[in-house]
C-alpha cells in the first residue's frame, strides 16, 4: 500500500514500464517468459480453431438438412387449394358475370382463357418434352431423366374437347353455355388418397345449373388423372403442367344469379374445411344475362 501512494518520478516509471517490456532479470516479455508466450499463443489458436470447427459443423449440418428440391414449410392443410379460371375475383367472391349480347363484356373473360391455355398448346408441351403418358403403366420410367431431373406428363388442349376452344374461339361464352377451368394447386409430393384419380364435380342447389359436360371426364365427373402426381418440385420437374378440367355448362338458365360449387372428390381430399373455403373446392356466382343492350335503349 505504501508503495502504491509513493510519488515517483517520470524517470522511474519509464523504467519500470521498460521492465515490464523486457525484463533482462527474468527474461520476461511483457510479463511472461516467451515459453509462456508460445503456450499461451497455442492455446488461444487451438481454442478458435475448435470454434470455427464447431460453428462450421453446425452450419454443414443445417445446411444439408434443407433439401434443395422440397420447400422447408410446406402449409398444414391437408388437401391442396381448387382454383378456377376465369377467376373474377369481386367484393370476396368469384362472380362471373356477363351479358350474351355484349361481346365486351365477355371478350376479356376469353382473352384471358387464352393466354391461360397456350401452355397446353401441343407445340408448348412437346418443347418441354412433356411425355404422353396415357395407357402408360411404367410413368416412373418415362419421366426419368436424370438422378433429380424429371420429365412430366403431357396435359393437352385436345383433352378439353369441347372446351378447346378449337371448334369455338369463344370457349362457348358467346353462346351462353360457358367453359370454366378447374385446377387442383400443386403440393409437392402429394398423392391422392389410395392411387385414386380425383374426380370433379359442379354442383348447384337450384336447378337453373342445368346439364353440365366434364373434359377429360363424361356428363358426370370431370377426371383428374392419376398420373400427374405426385408432383416433384420446381427444381426437380421443371416443366410439370398442372392437369386441369373443362366444365362446360350446356343450357345454364339465363338472366339469373345462380351458385356454384365445384369440388374435387377422392379419398383424402377434403372439402368441408371451415378455415379454408378453397381446400378441395371452389364457389362462385355465375350470372348470365341475355339482353340486348340496343332494345334497353329503344
Ligand atoms: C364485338 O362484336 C362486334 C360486332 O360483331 C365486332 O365488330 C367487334 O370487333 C367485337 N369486339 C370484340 C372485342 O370482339
Ligand atoms: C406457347 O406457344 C405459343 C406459340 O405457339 C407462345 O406464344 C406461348 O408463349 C407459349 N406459352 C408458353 C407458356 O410457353
Ligand atoms: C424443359 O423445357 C425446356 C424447354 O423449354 C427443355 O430444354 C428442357 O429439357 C425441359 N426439361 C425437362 C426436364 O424436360
Ligand atoms: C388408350 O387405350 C384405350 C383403350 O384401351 C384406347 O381407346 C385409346 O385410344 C388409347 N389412347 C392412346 C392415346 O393410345
Ligand atoms: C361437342 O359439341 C357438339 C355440338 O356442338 C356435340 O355434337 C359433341 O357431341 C360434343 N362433343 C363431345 C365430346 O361431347
Ligand atoms: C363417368 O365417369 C366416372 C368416373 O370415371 C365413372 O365412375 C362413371 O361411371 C362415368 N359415368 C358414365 C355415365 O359414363
Ligand atoms: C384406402 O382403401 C382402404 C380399403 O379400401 C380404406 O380402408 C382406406 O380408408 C382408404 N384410404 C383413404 C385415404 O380413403
Amino acid at each position: 500500500m505504501a508503495t502504491f501512494n509513493e510519488k515517483k518520478t517520470c524517470s522511474q516509471r519509464m523504467e519500470n514500464f521498460g521492465r515490464f517490456v523486457w525484463n533482462p532479470d527474468t527474461g520476461e516479455v511483457l510479463g511472461r517468459t516467451f515459453v509462456k508466450w508460445v503456450y499461451i499463443s497455442l492455446y488461444y489458436a487451438a481454442f478458435y480453431v475448435i470454434m470455427i470447427g464447431i460453428f462450421a459443423l453446425s452450419i454443414y449440418s443445417l445446411m444439408k438438412t434443407l433439401s434443395p428440391y422440397e420447400p422447408d414449410y410446406q402449409d398444414q392443410i391437408q388437401s391442396p387449394g381448387v382454383t378456377m379460371r376465369p377467376n373474377p375475383y369481386v367484393d370476396e367472391s368469384i362472380q362471373l358475370f356477363y351479358n350474351m349480347f355484349d361481346n365486351t363484356t365477355y371478350s376479356p373473360i376469353v382473352n384471358s382463357l387464352c393466354d391461360f391455355l397456350s401452355v397446353y398448346d401441343a407445340a408448348n408441351q412437346t418443347k418441354m418434352m412433356n411425355k404422353d403418358c396415357t395407357n402408360q403403366t411404367n410413368i416412373a420410367s418415362i419421366l426419368y431423366s436424370s438422378a433429380n431431373l424429371k420429365h412430366a406428363c403431357q396435359f393437352t388442349r385436345e383433352m378439353l374437347g369441347n372446351c378447346s376452344g378449337e371448334h369455338d374461339p369463344t370457349y362457348g361464352y358467346k353462346y351462353g353455355k360457358p367453359c370454366l377451368f378447374i385446377k387442383m394447386n400443386r403440393k409437392i409430393k402429394f398423392t391422392p388418397g389410395n392411387n385414386t384419380t380425383p374426380l370433379v364435380q359442379c354442383t348447384s342447389k337450384s336447378q337453373n345449373l342445368g346439364k353440365v359436360e366434364y373434359y377429360p371426364g363424361n356428363d358426370t365427373y370431370g377426371t383428374i388423372g392419376i398420373q400427374y402426381f405426385p408432383y416433384h418440385g420446381k427444381k426437380m420437374q421443371p416443366n410439370y403442367t398442372n392437369p386441369i378440367v373443362a366444365v362446360k355448362l350446356l343450357n345454364p338458365k339465363l338472366d339469373v344469379e345462380i351458385e356454384v360449387v365445384c369440388k374435387v372428390l377422392g379419398p383424402g381430399i377434403v372439402t368441408d374445411n371451415p378455415h379454408d373455403p378453397y381446400e378441395g373446392k371452389v364457389t362462385f356466382k355465375l350470372k348470365i344475362e341475355n339482353k340486348n343492350p340496343l332494345s334497353i335503349k329503344n
